[in-house]
């Protein structure tokens, strides 16, 4: 194994950064490992180029992270139950990641991180929008932090999950499956960097306990706007081997289906996360932000 040397290269202050000098089909060293995931951490989301690697290879990258998730819904591809297919062509009806969210985040520990391979592109679009829910947080008013760190959000698999994969191959029967519901801080505490994070998404948070049902509609859609707001975020074009590795517990993503009736086809492979929590600001840490 020899060390390889990788250059990182921002493509905004806030959000997003691409990677060069590693090649991912070649196991890591434990330096250039440790500079990926500081540029994961400090990024949120990491872009690779021309990766050339097996979905062996790409299942031992994300097992430098930690475990790998199931999905738990999605047919996984013969004798690899931890990759998702991301697929789309002219008979999709919809496609995986349409509209803002952070990865399962109706599990009871949803997945830390999510590294997307693409091998089949369209000729223009089909980018990935990625937002930073650090930015997101930061930028609001210290009242409205002080409301939302006291608040939990009911987030639910079952209104995403019910049928989507019924005409998919592989798919299994799901009138009895039962579907992920979890509670989560509105605000959560990254575990890793400390820094605080907007946690619901439109795609998973039904609502806001214990506020009446007008009260967390218009806080909840107050709050997707604001989380989709363009100062938050970056974008990425795909090529074919190209690799996305985002953060989901500090940020949310959008796939772009504006190729339709092209393909865009990929593999992910998702890293098992953690219990999301809060833990409050220290007056120290606040005066660090201010
Ligand atoms: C997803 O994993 O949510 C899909 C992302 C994409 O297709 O760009």
């Amino acid at each position: 194994m020899t060390d390889q040397t990788i250059q990182v290269r921002k493509l905004t202050p806030r959000i997003g950064a691409e990677i060069s000098g590693v090649d991912l089909s070649r196991p890591l060293d434990d330096r250039t490992f440790r500079e990926i995931r500081a540029a994961l951490l400090e990024n949120q989301v990491i872009f690779f180029r021309e990766q050339d690697i097996t979905l062996d290879q790409h299942k031992a990258f994300g097992r430098r992270f930690g475990e790998l998730h199931v999905h738990p819904a999605a047919p996984a591809p013969e004798g690899h139950p931890e990759i998702l297919r991301i697929h789309a062509d002219q008979n999709s009806k919809r496609v995986a990641g349409e509209g803002w969210h952070s990865d399962v985040s109706c599990d009871p520990e949803p997945p830390m991180g999510s590294i997307l391979r693409l091998h089949k592109v369209p000729s223009c679009g089909g980018d990935t929008l990625f937002s930073s829910m650090y930015a997101a947080y930061d930028a609001l008013s210290q009242p409205m932090k002080d409301l939302l760190c006291g608040l939990t959000a009911v987030h639910s698999g079952e209104h995403v999950y019910r049928g989507r994969y019924e005409y998919t191959e592989g798919t299994r029967e799901d009138t009895k499956q039962a579907f992920p519901r979890s509670e989560h801080p509105v605000i959560r505490t990254h575990p890793e960097t400390g820094r605080q994070a907007l946690f619901v998404n439109a795609s998973f948070t039904t609502h806001i306990k214990g506020l009446h049902k007008r009260e967390s509609d218009a806080l909840l859609e107050f709050l997707y706007a604001h989380c989709a707001r363009p100062e938050f975020q970056c974008r990425f074009k795909w090529d074919v081997g190209s690799i996305a590795f985002w953060d989901n517990r500090c940020t949310q993503h959008h796939a772009m289906w504006d190729y339709f009736p092209e393909v865009r086809s990929g593999f992910r492979v998702t890293i098992a996360g953690d219990k999301p929590f809060y833990r409050a600001d220290t007056p120290e840490k606040r005066a660090m932000a201010a």
